[in-house]
């Protein structure tokens, strides 16, 4: 196989043109990476083991960036080191931003305006390169070779093997999985030789006691104390003692070699150092992930102890142990989270107790008690009984108004009030707890039961949540402006608001979509005069309300009898919010009509883009190719529910002025049915972009909009339609079977026809073109991910050379 090999020496002659030496890659003073720029990709170990460059980790921002080190071959949990300020929380980079190697200061993060952001410090000599290692560690080295300063030294939240931490060394967890500014929990190596976690006050920094603590400290001798932690290169993590010996934190592992697996040590953002492994060798969506071998301490929620701060949770708020042994935060029935959203929030009772003037004790019609078995909240009790049986102990809660809970255990009862702090629940645990909660008199409407609100002060409560709820509730705020905008700007339905016959909350939907009637957009396009396309599911036309110029889309017949289906998947649309994405702004729903009003999109598709008379430059083309794909990426995996779009094609890729691409007709899919969808040709699924399982599987998976965009990607390297037969130089091929085997042949140039700026381009070219047929794998399960696109695309994970898309459908 000639051919192959030839692509082969091509492939390797593109791959980083600095060389390896002493196990790193050479990166030379002078040298840069831009962040979101594509041109420039990452400065990969020799091993492409780690990778080190930018990378956009805010699902709800892609214009910020970290300078980050990550696992390049592993497809998730994979940053292991990222540039942070002196209080440890993460420098973001916004995109544009440049970090640049230079030999007085080492490296050195820019923003677009060219004010410097971060930069490696200290720096005591001159550099005379950078080298980024097969372990993982970004080392800059003088013109001795001697390391000046090098990642391993700031660590974030990972250690990786034969990484050390000296005295006053620390990882910091994140706030979570997805969220990279500091949390709350730390692993550190203290002056007295011990290593230990513990939280922190996240505000002032101040560590709270420690709910581990690995014992080297001897105060007979220092010479008996920790030293440095070590993480070794066989994955085994202990202390290195001044006399030498070792105290081990984890146990010597079985079964997972270091040849075979990636390891680290993470201080997790649950509170958990772990130390996982990570199978080498498994490529693409193949089911590797993390796996804990070791979890310190082994179980969390009862080693926290401490009079300060609320332990692992929240206040008020109980830790258990998952399957996994990681812990859960949960809220005590009768009880909320603050944050809705955040499980480490606080906990708080839905209906408040309260303790009035003149009235001691509280009394059983306004108060129950809830066992909660296994459970204890160990610290800062306010009374202790003793001998007291669970009776006893309930009755003294429940007559007392300061208490909230009494826990009991071994003929012992103690009181305590809010806020509750490390409450835990484990089968190890056995204490009782007994949690006051107050009754719902509200149904009755009888509080004065018990304790009278006077009158005065029931009025000041309510002004008092009704004005934080306006002040704290920034939601609301946004909603009402919201509104406003809707309302006094686009003036929807203005009329019959000024009539007064509508109310707000019918014309603005919570997502703040205008609802139009079918007389102003009539109105608005003019008598619906100026078609600007027609689509696949109805004909758009250019119209204009009070903000500005909109298309105005009429949906086909088919979508008549699906009323209350239409308003379902139009708020669906209506909350998507992606810069790939063409925005919603309002619809119409009377009648037999069904309307869609879009932002107007000025330079019109893709398809006229691509297949018109002038050719567009090779570097506008891969910027539109890394919009759709963050756009589907979007789509698939950050929406609430998953969109599956089912018609990717150019005509459906519309441009904004400044060329940004924007996907259109997302969502329309979910409103026909399947089947009808599948037989009515024309209306869902345009040929040649079409799967092959569309037509086979009885369920469609976001892997039909893989092979869409696998083939849409074709045609933006080649500026040429699949399908249009006479194009090519054979005259019988479709594009794809004509781009694998220029691709096997090694020429790609014959796919771009030699366009200059393409080949200058050769290993972003080269990667487009493997993606492209990875998209397009005849099996479905093959077809990598659009977050697995958009990475390959980016550099920031590897592509392997792909093979035959349709093994079965030979060319030769
Ligand atoms: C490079 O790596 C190989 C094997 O991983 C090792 O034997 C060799 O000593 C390393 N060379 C240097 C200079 O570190
Ligand atoms: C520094 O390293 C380079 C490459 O490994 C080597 O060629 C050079 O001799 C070394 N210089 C010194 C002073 O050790
Ligand atoms: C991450 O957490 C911080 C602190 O709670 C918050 O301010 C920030 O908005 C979060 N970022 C994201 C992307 O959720
Ligand atoms: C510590 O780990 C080493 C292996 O690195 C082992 O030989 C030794 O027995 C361990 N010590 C203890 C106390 O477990
Ligand atoms: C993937 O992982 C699941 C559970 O972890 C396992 O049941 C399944 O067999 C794995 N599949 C492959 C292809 O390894
Ligand atoms: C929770 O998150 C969802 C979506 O991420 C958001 O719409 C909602 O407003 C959030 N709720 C709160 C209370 O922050
Ligand atoms: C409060 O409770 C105590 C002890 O249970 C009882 O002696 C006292 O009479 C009660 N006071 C009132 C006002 O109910
Ligand atoms: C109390 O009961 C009323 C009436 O049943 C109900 O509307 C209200 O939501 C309840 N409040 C809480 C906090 O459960």
């Amino acid at each position: 196989m000639v051919p192959v090999s030839v692509f082969l020496l091509l492939l390797l002659s593109f791959v980083v043109v600095v060389c390896a030496q002493s196990n790193g890659t050479r990166i030379s003073t002078g040298s840069s990476l831009v962040a979101g720029s594509f041109s420039v990709q990452a400065w990969r170990s020799p091993s492409d083991d780690f990778a080190f460059g930018f990378r956009n980790v805010d699902n709800n921002n892609d214009d910020l960036f970290l300078l980050a080190i990550w696992f390049y071959k592993v497809p998730e949990n994979n940053i292991v080191w990222f540039a942070k300020e002196k209080d440890n929380n993460p420098v973001f980079a916004p995109r544009g931003s440049k970090v640049e190697l230079t030999a007085t200061s080492g490296l050195v993060l820019r923003n677009g305006n060219g004010g410097e952001i971060w930069k490696s410090e200290p720096i005591t000599a001159s550099v005379a390169f950078g080298s980024m290692k097969d372990t993982g560690n970004f080392v800059l080295v003088d013109s001795i070779n001697g390391s000046i300063w090098e990642s391993f030294s700031y660590p974030t939240d990972t250690l990786l093997p034969t990484q050390k931490l000296e005295v006053d060394g620390v990882l910091s967890s994140r706030k979570s999985q997805g969220n990279f500014s500091l949390g709350k929990f730390q692993f550190r190596l203290l002056r007295d030789g011990n290593a230990v976690l513990n939280t922190i006050n996240l505000r002032s920094g101040f560590p709270y006691d420690a709910y581990y603590i690995s014992n080297t400290h001897d105060s007979a001798s220092s010479q008996n104390s920790g030293r440095q932690v070590i993480f070794d290169e066989q994955g085994f993590l202990y202390v290195l003692k001044r006399n030498g010996e070792q105290s081990n934190i984890t146990q010597p592992s079985v079964g997972n070699p270091v040849e075979a697996y990636y390891y680290k040590t993470t201080m997790n953002f649950d509170g958990v150092l772990s130390v996982s492994s990570y199978p080498k060798g498994i490529d693409g969506d193949a089911n590797g992930s993390w796996k804990d071998l070791f979890r310190i301490p082994d179980n969390i929620c009862m080693a926290m102890r401490g009079e300060l701060s609320s332990g692992i949770c929240g206040y008020n708020s109980i830790c258990t142990l998952n399957d996994d042994q990681r812990p859960r935060c949960k809220c005590p029935t009768g009880y909320s989270f603050m944050d809705l959203n955040d499980t480490y929030s606080n906990c708080v009772a839905n209906i408040p107790q309260i303790c009035e003037e003149g009235a001691q004790n509280s009394t059983d019609d306004l108060y129950s008690l809830q066992e909660l078995p296994n459970t204890d909240w160990p610290m800062l009790d306010y009374e202790r009984y003793n001998p007291f049986n669970a009776e006893e102990c309930k009755k003294a809660c429940l007559l007392d108004c300061l208490c909230v809970v009494a826990v009991y255990r071994d003929n012992t009862c103690w009181k305590k009030k809010l806020p509750l702090s490390n409450g835990r629940e484990d089968s190890k645990e056995i204490s009782v707890s007994f949690l006051k909660l107050r009754r719902n008199t509200s149904s009755t409407g009888k509080p004065q039961d018990g304790f009278p609100i006077p009158e005065g002060k029931k009025n000041q409560q309510t002004l008092i949540v009704v004005i934080s709820v306006l002040l704290g509730c920034s939601l609301f705020v946004i909603l009402i402006l919201a509104s406003m905008i809707c309302w006094g700007f686009i003036s929807c339905n203005k009329k019959k608001l000024a009539a007064g016959d509508i109310q707000p909350s019918e014309s603005f939907e919570s997502n703040n979509l205008c609802q139009f009637t079918y007389k102003e957009l009539r109105e608005a396009t003019n008598g619906f005069k100026e078609e600007l396309g027609r689509g696949s599911c109805g004909i758009v036309y250019k119209g204009r309300i009070k903000t500005g110029v909109v298309a105005v889309k009429q949906l086909d017949r088919v979508f008549e009898d699906s009323e209350k289906e239409f308003r379902t998947e139009v708020n669906v649309i209506g909350q998507t919010h992606h810069k790939n994405l063409v925005r919603l702004l309002g619809y119409c729903n009377e009648g037999r009509y069904r309307i869609l009003v879009y932002e107007f999109m000025s330079n019109g598709t893709l398809a006229d883009l691509l297949f018109g008379d002038r050719k567009p430059s090779w570097n506008l083309r891969t910027q539109i190719a890394y919009g759709i794909a963050r756009g589907l990426m979007y789509l698939h995996e950050e929406c609430d529910k998953q969109i599956i779009h089912c018609d990717i094609k150019p005509q459906n890729v519309l441009l904004d002025e400044h060329y940004n691409a924007k996907i259109a007709d997302f969502g329309l899919a979910k409103l026909l049915k399947m089947d009808q969808s599948r037989t009515e040709t024309g209306i869902r699924g345009t040929k040649g972009y079409v799967a092959p399982d569309w037509f086979r599987s009885a369920q469609v998976t976001a892997k039909v909009d893989v092979y869409s965009f696998g083939v849409q990607l074709l045609e933006i390297i080649c500026c040429r339609r699949n399908g249009d037969m006479n194009d090519f130089e054979g005259g019988q091929e479709l594009l794809v079977d004509w781009a694998y085997d220029c691709f096997q042949q090694g020429r790609l140039d014959v796919l771009v026809e030699e366009d200059l700026e393409a080949m200058d381009d050769m290993r972003r070219l080269e990667t487009f073109v493997m993606v492209a047929i990875w998209c397009l794998q005849e099996d479905p399960s093959q077809r990598p991910t659009m977050k697995r696109v958009t990475w390959m695309l980016e550099g920031i994970a590897p592509v392997s050379v792909p093979p035959n898309p349709n093994p079965f459908t030979s060319n030769c």
